[in-house]
């Protein structure tokens, strides 16, 4: 017999899709100041959202970009909250892009603009799971709760001290989250680990201003050189990190955890072809869903410094900035691990130079137990939804937030994602496929009767 409720999310697609499209044009970039008007824009419309399917709905301003609270009651007293993050990474580079990041376009069944996958789309899903609850039963299984944030990607700590603020309040029997990764197109999956992260930049300072590098090339040194030095004293040739201390913390991969990521065979040839690299490359010793989800990295994720126009000039760069992003795995500390990476920096950096540090946030790993009531009804919920047994995964990306939602409400917490690594999340012409986002609808709707 067809479930009414996955009958009325078939009927109404187009529309969600429409209203997903809506939400996209919304160029919410967290990280930079300009957008901040868009980014609290995209929060009032998904307020009057909320309201139109009938929940009670408002922003909550507690410095830093708007949170969406919206809510209503269901027939059973047990309470899930549901968190998403509305604002996505910046555009950046524009120009890879085949159709514009912020105006949304389907090709091929795949919706294509920034924050398809990371996290709209897949936010959404929950969002149109609840109307068509509402709209086919008139009223919720259980009392549910959305808290949406919308500085998730530039490391912002709104939610954060606002879920510490208002916890009694926020009581639960679970959280929902779906901000990650299904294992494969037809393969949904639960995660039950999510990597830490430390970013910062820092700038290696030279002479005030550029300088001729015939004039003083050999009597100053050349802080973009210090840079590539300073961070070739980080992180060795094959890929061990060579701060001191570094692994100290570091929890060793126990024989069935390793156990369980073999049992996915995961396929390092097809990953080879997908970012088109000459071969993969990490840590020395460890297969690679092993150096993805347990293992921690230091990555540079922008270099600047110098001339970056047509042909050459001939200068000594004034500084040289590296942006960095490092990923902690249990049992690693963020702030202990910034510490002894800061230390490090310093230790390396010669005298000629000036060496300047700023930070941009840190959340420590977590790792989940998976032999809970709640994981079982979300297993349940992703085979009726998607048609095919989840997988348990972990994911090697950070959703800072999680970590105090474990410490402050103490309940389960359900990473159940709809997206692929694949999707480009971060990257330029980003999409989502729009079978996952019915799919993950379907899913999300199950779960809730379930929970
Ligand atoms: N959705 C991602 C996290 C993620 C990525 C989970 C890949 C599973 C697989 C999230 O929106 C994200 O990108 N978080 C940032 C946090 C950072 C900016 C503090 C990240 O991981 O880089
Ligand atoms: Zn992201």
């Amino acid at each position: 017999m067809t479930d009414l409720v996955d009958a009325y999310i078939d009927a109404n697609q187009q529309r969600f899709i429409e209203e997903l499209k809506q939400f996209m044009r919304f160029p919410s970039v967290s990280a930079q100041q300009a957008r901040d008007k868009d980014t609290r824009a995209c929060a009032a419309w998904l307020m009057s959202h909320f309201r139109k399917l009938g929940l009670e709905a408002q922003l909550i301003d507690i410095g830093g970009q708007p949170i969406v609270r919206a809510g209503t009651k269901g027939t059973t007293s047990r309470r899930v909250l549901i968190y998403g993050h509305y604002d996505v990474q910046p555009e950046d580079p524009l120009g890879e892009w085949k159709t514009p990041p912020f105006e949304p376009t389907i090709r091929d069944g795949i919706l294509y603009g920034r924050g398809a996958t990371d996290d709209k789309g897949q936010l959404f899903a929950h969002v149109k799971a609840v109307e068509s609850l509402l709209q086919t039963e008139g009223k919720l299984p259980c009392e549910v709760l959305f808290l949406l944030e919308g500085e998730e990607e530039s490391g912002g700590d709104a939610l954060p001290r606002y879920v510490t603020q208002a916890r009694e309040e926020l009581t639960c029997d679970a959280v929902i989250i779906s901000d990650s990764t299904m294992y494969d197109a037809d393969t949904p999956a639960i995660t039950n680990g999510l990597r830490g992260i430390l970013a910062f930049e820092f700038t290696v300072k030279g002479p005030d201003s550029d300088v001729h590098s015939g004039a003083y090339g050999g009597a100053v040194a050349n802080p973009a050189m210090v840079l590539a030095q300073i961070l070739a004293a980080c992180v060795a040739p094959d890929g061990r990190i060579l701060i001191p201390h570094f692994y100290d913390a570091v929890a060793p991969l126990e024989d069935w955890e390793r156990e369980d990521f073999r049992r996915l065979a995961f396929n390092d040839e097809a990953l080879t072809r997908e970012l088109n690299v000459p071969r993969l490359h990490g840590e020395a010793g460890y297969e690679t869903l092993e150096r993805l989800w347990s293992r921690p990295t230091f990555e540079v994720n922008g270099i600047f410094g110098g001339y970056q126009g047509q042909r050459s000039k001939t200068i000594i760069p004034a500084s040289a900035t590296a942006k960095i992003s490092a990923r902690l795995v249990p049992h690693q500390d963020p702030a202990k691990t910034r510490d002894l990476i800061f230390k490090h920096l310093h230790a390396v950096c010669p005298d000629t130079v000036r060496l300047e540090i700023s930070e941009f946030g840190m959340s420590p790993p977590v790792l989940f137990d998976v032999s809970t009531p709640v994981i079982r009804a979300a297993e349940e919920a992703l085979r009726k939804g998607f048609g095919h047994e989840a997988v348990f995964i972990r994911c090697g990306g950070s959703i800072p937030v999680v970590s105090t939602f474990v410490e402050q409400l103490g309940c389960p917490v359900v990473l159940m994602g709809f997206g692929l690594d694949s999707d480009h999340p971060h990257g330029p012409n980003e999409h989502f496929s729009l079978d996952s986002f019915c799919r993950g609808t379907k899913a999300a709707g199950h779960l809730l009767r379930t929970i």
